[in-house]
């Protein structure tokens, strides 16, 4: 048996044993809940994104919005009083990757979808200080210039089909149509004004 004191003055091997037991903790945490129904069911109303919504999400990775903004409210009173019900886990299932983030330079956005109307989002992410005087958040203009490669969506839907996403072969056959001519700007925009919607029932 190898004893502590040994263990402690052998750094390569105390690393090896540090990671050993942090993988084994980390999985005897992961595994289990990738089984539970309760984190793999969808939420009931939860579809897979539509076309645009999808471009809009790859949108908000692209330019980081994450790095500003939760899309996870916590079931405390102060978090639901002000952004909604708390979120849940079957309404993440077809989110590869999770947009939960973990910085809230700004309000959680996940149940921000209907909450403002599209004029609102297209003014407040060209300059948001032109309605909001004090927001330090930037300004993304260019995202009204530009054009959604829709000849890729098809490409996009059927990657997440390979993993587990119930999109049909229909809705693939009718993505390009359903996003040409769209800018980035109007795809971010379907994707917020969709986030929450269907828990609050709207
Ligand atoms: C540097 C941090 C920062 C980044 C990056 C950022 N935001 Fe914000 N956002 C804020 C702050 C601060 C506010 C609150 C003030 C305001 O409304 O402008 C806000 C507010 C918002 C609101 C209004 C939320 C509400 O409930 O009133 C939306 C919607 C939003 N941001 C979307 C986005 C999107 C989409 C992106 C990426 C394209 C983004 N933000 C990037 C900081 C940021």
């Amino acid at each position: 048996m190898i004893k502590h004191d040994t263990i402690e003055r052998k750094v390569g091997l105390l690393g090896v044993l540090t990671a050993l037991a942090v993988s084994i903790g980390g999985l005897a945490e992961i595994i289990p809940l990738m089984m539970d129904p309760v984190a793999t069911t969808p939420t009931p109303g939860i579809e897979p994104y539509p076309a645009l919504e999808l471009e809009g999400r790859d949108i908000y990775i692209r330019e980081g919005c994450y790095n500003c903004h939760s899309q996870m409210i916590r079931p405390f009173r102060a978090e639901t009083e002000r952004y909604g019900p708390y979120s849940l886990a079957g309404e993440t299932v077809y989110d590869h990757p999770f947009q939960f983030g973990s910085k809230r330079t700004g309000p959680d956005l996940a149940r921000v979808g209907a909450r403002y109307t599209d004029e609102w989002h297209r003014v407040h992410l060209l300059n948001p200080r032109d309605l909001v005087p004090e927001s330090n958040m930037p300004g993304f203009p260019w995202l009204a210039e530009s054009p959604i490669n829709a000849a890729r969506t098809p490409d996009k839907m059927r990657a997440l089909q390979t993993i587990g996403v119930p999109y049909s072969d229909e809705q693939i056959a009718a993505a390009q149509a359903a996003v040409e001519g769209a800018t980035e700007m109007d795809a971010l925009i379907a994707y917020l004004q969709g986030l929450g919607t269907v828990v609050r029932g709207l």
